[in-house]
């Protein structure tokens, strides 16, 4: 018995073939390109989507020497955010317009007037909708492609256009749904209020399940161009944040993850919704029925670091001719560990590309504070290590102060397979900090769900505790001085963005 997960990301989709043991048989990935038209706009084509997942279903299927008929269930997952937009036919009527898109500033502003403020915003939807978000977009093209609105009859989410082209049939779930900015988040179903508000059909949305219900099943159609058989189930999944969660086990609430990828997203399950109120961290439908997820974003984590790799590292002879992709980056955390906690007063700001969670500041920037002749490469890593994270903390501390106890933190992606840093996260969290034995993110997690949605497992917590275990467990410090000096340290991170946040924005006037 296999189960299918698919990923669909932004620059590549992922199929990934597991057992119901959990254990990966095979993976195959295809990419595609994004375009950028205009300076803020990325866009990409939903063809572009389908060609690569039809062969990466194909190759996955090829490369683990399993048939499509032992497939007993599909997941997906993706991009969230995104606006897909289909005519009565369902003929693509425009490029899909992504996540990392820029250009809805004027129709954010026009949702929170609409809807009387910040306030009843988050009443109706949970969240102050940034650009990101799928509603604004739909009033863009609103607002300045009106021969396009007039065809649209299906508003589509990327990982649910999948769904469409593997079934015909329109189906979305609540995690995703919660990023459009049209769903009631407590209520867990399509908010009529706002879709009143902001006067888009009802119609036009998608069926809206639970992340392991079954929502549709593979054509005759889709069977013949990936391999899989007529018939299969498709269960709703989610976005890539919460599947890569589910992927990760982090399903109870106490437990959050902190990804360190090019962005750096903290991510915590909740049991009960929380109280609204004005915070920069975003709360979305998690994929177990009743639970939610806050969420915080840095946007430039993992990238910061590969941008001192690249800019001010150059010129180490230690990062000429790496064995592979991750010496570098323990070349730079093992000159860290050589200059004391707070890298003798130097402080570093990850906001390279501007920043979403705790400033949701497009205009904040990147900076070192504090240099003196005594600082050498070892301290400027120490303190862009240190910068990224307590950039991270500043969304755990958010997620403590709505009331969240921190019991224990997951660590993913590239940056977590160094002890050093995890080491300093521990110290700086104050917190466990481990590792799981699962490393292919969101398309095990939907993998996983599709298994629930099959019956191999009672629930998604039960899934998640047959196949995932913790393999490393690094704890704080013991001693009082270490977490003394990190406090100190950040303490000094947290005073500097408001001070500069005027000269940030006089920045940018600098083109
Ligand atoms: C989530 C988010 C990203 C995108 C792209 O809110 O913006 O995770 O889903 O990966």
């Amino acid at each position: 018995m296999t189960l299918l997960g698919i990923d669909l990301g932004t620059t590549a989709v992922k199929a990934l073939l597991v057992n119901e043991r959990g254990e990966t048989l095979a993976s195959a990935t295809v990419e595609y390109p994004l375009s950028t038209p205009k300076p803020l706009w990325s866009e990409q084509d939903p063809a572009d989507w389908w060609r690569g997942t039809a062969e990466a279903i194909r190759q996955v299927l090829a490369k683990a020497g399993v048939s499509g008929r032992e497939v007993r269930g599909v997941g997906l997952s993706g991009q969230m955010h995104g606006l897909t937009l289909l005519d009565r036919e369902g003929h693509v009527l425009r490029p899909a317009i992504l996540w990392n898109d820029q250009r809805t500033a004027a129709q954010c502003e026009e949702i929170v007037q609409r809807a009387g403020g910040p306030a009843r915003l988050r009443e109706l939807i949970a969240n102050i909708p940034s650009p990101s978000y799928t509603a604004p977009k739909i009033l863009w093209v609103r607002e300045n492609e009106p021969e396009i609105y007039a065809r649209v009859a299906h508003v589509l989410l990327p990982k649910d256009y999948i769904r469409y082209k593997l079934s015909g049939e329109f189906a979305t779930e609540v995690g995703d749904a919660t990023g459009m900015a049209l769903l009631d988040v407590k209520q867990r179903r399509w908010s009529d209020e706002m879709l009143r508000l902001l006067d888009i059909p009802r119609e036009w949305l998608p069926l809206c399940e639970e992340s392991h219900v079954p929502t549709a099943q593979v054509s005759q159609v889709a069977a013949k161009e990936t391999g899989l058989a007529a018939g299969t189930p498709i269960v709703g999944g989610s976005g890539d944040q919460p599947a890569a969660a589910v992927g990760l086990g982090s399903v109870r609430e106490g437990i959050v993850n902190v990804t360190l990828g090019t962005s750096g997203v903290v991510f915590a399950s909740v049991e009960h919704y929380p109280p609204i109120r004005d915070t920069a961290i975003e709360v979305f439908c998690h994929a177990v029925p009743n639970t939610w997820f806050f969420m915080g974003v840095m946007l430039s984590a993992g990238g910061s670091l590969r941008w001192h790799r690249d800019v001010v590292a150059l010129g180490n002879p230690r990062l000429v001719n790496p064995r592979n992709d991750q010496e570098p980056y323990d070349v730079l955390l093992a000159e860290a560990e050589t200059v004391p906690i707070g890298a003798e007063g130097l402080t570093f700001l990850p906001y390279l590309t501007g920043e979403r969670t705790p400033h949701r500041d497009p205009l904040a920037r990147g900076a070192f504070v504090g240099l003196t002749l005594r600082h050498t490469q070892a301290h400027l890593a120490r303190a862009v290590v240190e910068g990224i994270s307590f950039g991270l903390r500043d969304s755990i501390e958010l997620m403590r102060e709505l009331g969240l106890q921190v019991k224990e933190v997951r660590a993913a992606g590239g940056g977590a397979k160094n002890a050093t840093w995890r080491q300093i996260l521990a110290d700086i969290f104050q917190a466990d900090i481990t590792l799981v034995n699962s490393t292919e993110g969101g398309a095990f997690g939907v993998a996983l769900l599709a298994g629930v949605g099959i019956g191999i497992w009672r629930d998604t917590r039960e899934a998640c505790d047959a196949v995932i275990r913790i393999t490393t467990r690094t704890a704080p410090s013991e001693h009082p001085a270490t977490h003394r000096a990190y406090d100190e340290a950040y303490s000094r991170f947290r005073d500097l963005y408001p001070r500069l946040k005027p000269a940030f924005a006089a920045l940018s006037q600098v083109a």
